[in-house]
This record gives structure tokens, sequence and C-alpha cells, in this order.
């Protein structure tokens, strides 16, 4: 069954002290009723919001991970890492990780095959940048980041995958898509997604938006038909204004 998703995507905010004090905060708003709740620390504090995080509703999540198991890559976190720290969901192909770090569609696709062989839940995010928009390129921009990374799995793998449909221009910058811009993509997402892969899973997938969602403006993008909730950045490292956000779902 298709659910509501509200994740905080914290980036390269917040040290010890500030993750414990979020989640905290987080903890003393009570539960969180018809949504779930994912939070996204940097990966040194992952093990610390992990045991923070027990017997709540919260689930953790990283924010990127190799696609090899073990070895020689410098830097990098591998899926069995994570989910030996009861890690098991993952944000891949966000736009900041494909810009800054060369990430390529090649290296998603291998990303979310391996995610899924440790039965990881991988939020997707994808979109386009300004100048596709401008030019009216922006579907065939998602379809092509969809199909590059997601085509190859099979359709019972839909299980693992939730959807965060992120226009770049719309990312920290104040500037949010509309909320009908936003039903439109998410529409056509969802009819990609069941032309390849049926109805059933076009009609389960979550997809969430992400780019200056606030607690002033996540209410009514989240009323649109295909919006399944939110990846949100800036407003998540507020306990009041993510918690707000999260209602709105
Ligand atoms: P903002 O909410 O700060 O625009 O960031 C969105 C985002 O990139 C979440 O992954």
């Amino acid at each position: 069954m298709r659910v509501k998703i509200v994740a905080g995507n914290w980036k390269m905010n917040n040290d010890k002290e500030e993750t414990e004090a979020l989640i905290e905060a987080l903890k003393s708003k009570g539960k969180f009723t018809g949504v779930q709740v994912r939070i996204a620390p940097t990966s040194v504090n992952l093990v610390q919001a992990v045991n923070a995080t027990k017997d709540t509703d919260i689930k953790v999540s990283a924010q990127n991970m190799h696609y090899s198991s073990s070895g020689a890559f410098t830097g990098e976190i591998s899926a069995n890492m994570l989910e030996s720290i009861g890690v098991n969901s993952i944000i891949l192909g966000h736009s900041e990780r494909r810009a800054y770090f060369n990430e390529t569609d090649a290296d998603l696709e291998k990303k979310v095959a391996k995610a899924i062989q440790h039965d990881m839940e991988v939020i997707f995010c994808f979109g386009e940048e300004l100048n596709d928009r401008k030019e009216n390129t922006h579907f065939d921009v998602v379809e092509k980041q969809l199909k590059a990374a997601l085509f190859s799995i099979q359709p019972s793998d839909w299980k693992y995958i939730v959807l965060a449909y992120e226009p770049v221009w719309a990312i920290g910058t104040g500037e949010t898509a509309s909320p009908e811009q936003v039903q439109e993509m998410h529409a056509f997402i969802r009819q990609l997604i069941e032309n390849q892969f049926g109805k059933i899973v076009a009609d389960n997938v979550s997809i969430l938006y992400g780019g200056s969602v606030k607690p002033a403006n996540a209410q009514e993008i989240f009323s649109k038909p295909d919006v399944d909730g939110g990846l949100i950045g800036g407003a998540a490292l507020n306990a009041d204004d993510f918690f707000a956000i999260i209602q709105s779902a």
C-alpha cells in the first residue's frame, strides 16, 4: 500500500551534540500518525541516531553509499556497514551528489541494485535543472534519470523504492515548484512506472516532493493526489518546522 513519508535530509549539518538535540526535540513531539518519518544525518552520526531513535517511529536513513561491498575506496561506506549498524534506508541520487561528486546514472544503477540486495529502502532522488524547465525538456530529463537507474530492477523490487522528485532549481533557493507543477510531474512519473511495471507497482510507489518545502507551503503541495510526502532539507533542521511539515502530510 502507498504510504505517506516525510524525510529530513540533514546534508552536511549537525555535529554530535546538535544531532542529539534535534532528535530529542523531535521525540518530544510525540507520535506521528498516518505518516512515516525518516531522518538522514551525516554518516559519522548514524550510530548515535540509530541508538537515539530506538523504540520510536523515526527511521534513520544514510545519505550515500558505495556500490561495492568492501575494498580500496577511501572515504566510502558500504551497504554491509550500514546494515551492521541498523541502517536500512538510503538516499541515493541527490542532485548535490550528482553535481559535486560526479555521481552518474550508471553509478546509481549499481548503487540501487546493491541496496536492494541488502533489503534496503532507497529514497531515489532525481529532477531537472532550471535550464531544462526553461527549454521545456524537464519531462525528458526526469524520464531519462528514472530509466537509467531504476528500469533494470524487477517489479517485485519496487517495494524498496521511494521516489523523490527534486527540481534542482527549487533546492535551497526558497523557490518552490507550484503545487500544480509538482502534481503534473508526479502524475507523469507514476504513468511512466505504470507503462513499464504495471498499475499495481505504480499505484503503490510513494512519490515525494523536495525543494524549499516549508510549514507554510507543505499542506498545499502534499494535498495533491500524486504527492505522497516530502524530502525536506533546510526546514528539517528545525524540530518545530519539521514537525509542522510532518503534520501536513
Ligand atoms: P531544501 O528543502 O533546503 O530546499 O532541500 C531540499 C533537498 O535537497 C532535500 O534533499
